[in-house]
C-alpha cells in the first residue's frame, strides 16, 4: 500500500502568495524571515547605492528578496518600468518623489529606537533587543566574531548551536563590530556601548512542552536530546525550522520521533520510526510522539485502500 501524504492545514509553510506591488502595498509592513521592509510607493532615494546595484528583478518581491539577504542592503528601490531594476542601497538618503519608483525600506535594528523589539531570525526562534544591556560572561567557544551589522551577530547567534544572548558593539565608522555569543545567561549589566539581543527559541524554552504537527498528532519538545535507530524514509529532509520537521513527521503514520540538528538557514531533519535510548546532543532539538491521532489516520487509510 502507498501511503499518502496527510493534507493538513500547516500555516507556517504557506506563503501568503500575494505579490507585493504599488499602489497596493503602499505603507504595509512586509515582514520577513530576517527583517521587515516599509513599502513607500514614489520615494526614490538619489545615492547610497551598493557595488552590485543595480540588479535586474522580475518583481519588486525579488528585488526586496536580494535585499534582505544583504546585510548591508537597507533599501530595496524597483522600477517595473525599466526593465525591472532592482536599486540596491547600502545608505538611505532623504527621499524624492518619483512616481515610477517602488521603494522597500529596511531600518537599521539600532540602539535605542529598536528597544524592546522582537525580530524573527529562524522561523521559530526571534530576538528581543536589550539597549546597553550586557549579560556579562557565559562566553561561548569561537566568541566573539566581528559583523558588520547587528543582524548579523544575531545570525552568527543563531548558527551556533546553544546561543542564547548576543551582546554587540557597533564598530565606530564603517567595519565591523564585535560580536559576543553567550550560552548562558548571567547578570545583566548597563553598558552604554553594548546592545544587547536575547534570543528565544523551542530549545532551550518549550523543553518539555506539548507540540502540535498541524495534523492533530502531540509531541513533547526533548531539546538537546538525539534518539537512536528508527531512522525512516524519506528522511533525511532539510527543512528551515524544527516546526517543519514536526509537520513531515505528521505526514507519516508510522513516525514518532524526530531529530532536528538546527542550522541556520536550514538544518537537518530525521523522521523516527521508533523512540531509540536518548543521548545529550546540543545540537539537536528532539521531540517523542506522547499521542498519536490514529482515529483520523485509520480512517482516512481506510478511505484511500
Ligand atoms: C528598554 O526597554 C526596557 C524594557 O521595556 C526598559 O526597561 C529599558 O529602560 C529600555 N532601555 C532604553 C535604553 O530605552
Amino acid at each position: 500500500m502507498q501511503i499518502t501524504p496527510l493534507l493538513c492545514l500547516f500555516a507556517g509553510l504557506i506563503a501568503s502568495g500575494v505579490a507585493t506591488s504599488c499602489p497596493e502595498s503602499d505603507g504595509s509592513t512586509l515582514e520577513t524571515n530576517l527583517g521587515s521592509f516599509h513599502i513607500q510607493c514614489g520615494a526614490d532615494r538619489p545615492g547610497g547605492d551598493m557595488t552590485n546595484s543595480p540588479a535586474w528583478t522580475s518583481s519588486f518581491d525579488d528585488c526586496i528578496y536580494l535585499c534582505d539577504h544583504d546585510d548591508m542592503c537597507r533599501g530595496a528601490l524597483w522600477d517595473p518600468n525599466n526593465g525591472g531594476a532592482c536599486y540596491l542601497k547600502s545608505e538611505l538618503e532623504t527621499a524624492v518623489y518619483n512616481p515610477n519608483i517602488w521603494a522597500a525600506i529596511n531600518p537599521l535594528w539600532d540602539c535605542p529606537t529598536y528597544n524592546g523589539t522582537r525580530h524573527e531570525i529562524g522561523i521559530d526562534s526571534y530576538y528581543t533587543i536589550e539597549c546597553y544591556q550586557d549579560h556579562i560572561g557565559g562566553d561561548m567557544p569561537g566568541s566573539p566574531v566581528w559583523t558588520p551589522t547587528f543582524q548579523a551577530c544575531m545570525e552568527a547567534c543563531e548558527r551556533n548551536s546553544g546561543c542564547i544572548d548576543v551582546s554587540w558593539i557597533p564598530p565606530t565608522g564603517t567595519g565591523n563590530g564585535v560580536c559576543y555569543m553567550k550560552n548562558e545567561l548571567n547578570t545583566a549589566i548597563v553598558n552604554s556601548a553594548v546592545w544587547g539581543a536575547r534570543r528565544w527559541s523551542v530549545c532551550p524554552d518549550q523543553d518539555g512542552q506539548p507540540w502540535e504537527d498541524g495534523c492533530g498528532a502531540w509531541y513533547q519538545v526533548e531539546c538537546f536530546t538525539d534518539r537512536f535507530g528508527g531512522v525512516m524514509a524519506p528522511s533525511p529532509i532539510t527543512t528551515a525550522s524544527f516546526e517543519g520537521c514536526v509537520y513531515w513527521c505528521g505526514q507519516y503514520p508510522d513516525c514518532v520521533d524526530i531529530s532536528w540538528e538546527q542550522g541556520y538557514p536550514t538544518g537537518t531533519c530525521w523522521l523516527k520510526s521508533s523512540v531509540g535510548e536518548a543521548s545529550r546532543n546540543m545540537g539537536v532539538y528532539g521531540a517523542r510522539q506522547i499521542s498519536p491521532y490514529f482515529i483520523l489516520r485509520q480512517s482516512y487509510r481506510h478511505d484511500k485502500v
